[in-house]
């Protein structure tokens, strides 16, 4: 049975201490930290690359969970490798050969992850459920933190989750108390937050909320 993993999103983090911001996450509970890399290409932002990454796990030692909104995913893979990237997860929208990247990405020593965004169909993913070490299901259109959350995406997560019982599945794009249960539900496991958690009075309690909801809603799905 899949556990929770709650993974900040550093988005909405103070990006002039980034690591100081890391660390107060993983002392909160993260269990993972979520960094949006953004090359202004695949998305109408751009955010940081690889030196940042190496810059941050010199001062860490915590699971980086690297979300590429890129235009050439490939590119970029030896590089994150090499700054300490623990997951690696491309849009499949960005690439003609994902089962090849996912050699790629396995072959540099990391976890392989493949996103969808919302207007995607989960059936350009699902024959990739036995590689992939985690299928990320966006809940907003990428590029920017802070956006509504989007409901119509948990079928595309509840279908996978029936055809791979142990798979990672994450949500990403406005997670908050109000709609934890139905990415849960669904069977989402890995919850990625940026606003919900940086913005919540009581951070801890909610990390270990979203948690709470998620393994209960595991054990139940396990149960079925
Ligand atoms: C959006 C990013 C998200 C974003 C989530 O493109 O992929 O990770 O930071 O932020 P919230 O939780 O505020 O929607
Ligand atoms: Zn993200």
């Amino acid at each position: 049975m899949p556990i929770a993993k709650i993974s900040p999103s550093l988005l909405s983090g103070d990006f002039g201490i980034l690591a100081a911001e890391c660390k107060r996450m993983v002392s909160h509970g993260a269990d993972w930290l979520h960094m949006d890399v953004m090359d202004g290409h695949f998305v109408p932002n751009i955010t940081i690359g690889a030196p940042v990454i190496s810059c941050l796990t010199k001062h860490l030692n915590a699971f980086l969970d690297c979300h590429m909104m890129v235009s050439h995913p490939e590119k970029w893979v030896d590089d994150f490798a090499k700054a300490g990237a623990s997951l690696y997860c491309f849009h499949i929208e960005a690439t003609q050969d994902a089962s090849a990247l996912i050699d790629q990405i396995h072959a540099a020593g990391m976890k392989a992850g493949v996103a969808v965004k919302p207007k995607t169909p989960i059936s350009t993913v699902m024959d990739l459920g036995h590689k992939m070490d985690m299928c990320l299901v966006m809940t907003v259109e990428p590029g920017f933190g802070g956006q509504r959350f989007m409901a119509e995406c948990m079928p595309k997560v509840k279908e996978l989750r029936a055809k791979y019982p142990d798979l990672d599945i994450e949500v990403d794009g406005g997670i908050a108390p109000e709609n934890i249960d139905a990415a849960a539900k669904a069977g989402a496991n890995v919850i990625v937050a940026g606003t919900s958690i940086f913005k919540a009075d009581d951070i801890s309690g909610t990390i270990e909320s979203f948690r709470t909801i998620v393994n209960t809603e595991q054990d139940l799905l396990a149960k079925k």
